[in-house]
């Protein structure tokens, strides 16, 4: 299945390719200062999600907020999996060295990849994310880095939620560095400054 997007070289290819996911009503672009802020030299995928929710994109259907329509969470991950695949032999990028930074929404997509797929991602940075399934098993994700930057006044997802994720990244065997600020959904400039540092030790 086919998404827009946005392909950028980066000057220093053995950076990964950021793939990058954004929140609802935003598209490819979004994060494009977030990643210039990470990884200046990276590759940069960026993917809009294919969903229409009242005209805003997004990459799965939720039945209300903060309720997802697993199957189609589910056929949606596989869908975008595929596409990164596709996306890795038009462009000529590594398959097996993509870091998806996601927002909101585009966090729990990523975190489904994660969720289902062994080898999907190199490493995730994940910006205020949910739980994406539950009662999952997961793959084994040994020692794959992920971040998790979270607010803990978001009024959208509850502590719990963000802490719930974190644990089962972990219990399959993820390096899950949580960061954590008075915050609330919105993203803030600390958080990205932490996911630089965390990058940095642990992407490159
Ligand atoms: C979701 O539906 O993925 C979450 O509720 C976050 C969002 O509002 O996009």
């Amino acid at each position: 299945m086919e998404h827009q997007h946005i392909f950028i070289e980066g000057k220093d290819k053995n950076a990964p390719t950021l793939l990058l996911l954004h929140g609802t009503g935003g598209n490819e672009k979004d994060l494009l200062p977030l990643a210039e802020m990470i990884d200046p030299e990276a590759s940069i995928l960026g993917v809009r999600g294919n969903v229409e929710e009242n005209g805003m994109p997004r990459f799965f259907r939720r039945l209300r907020e903060g309720v997802f329509d697993e199957e189609d969470l589910k056929r949606r991950t596989n869908d975008l999996n595929d596409f990164i695949e596709d996306m890795s032999k038009e462009y000529g990028f590594d398959r097996n060295h993509v870091v998806a930074i996601g927002y909101s929404n585009g966090a729990n997509i990523a975190g489904s990849l994660l969720y289902h797929y062994q080898d999907a991602l190199k490493g995730a940075i994940l910006f205020h994310a949910m739980v994406p399934l539950k009662n999952f098993q997961l793959p084994s994700l040994d020692g794959i880095p992920v971040f998790i930057g979270a607010g803990k006044n978001d009024p959208l997802i509850p502590m719990d939620e963000t802490q719930e994720l974190a644990e089962e990244l972990r219990k399959s065997g993820a390096a899950v560095e949580e960061f954590w600020t008075n915050g609330g959904h919105q993203l803030t400039r600390e958080e990205v400054e932490k996911a630089n540092a965390w990058y940095k030790t642990n992407m490159i």
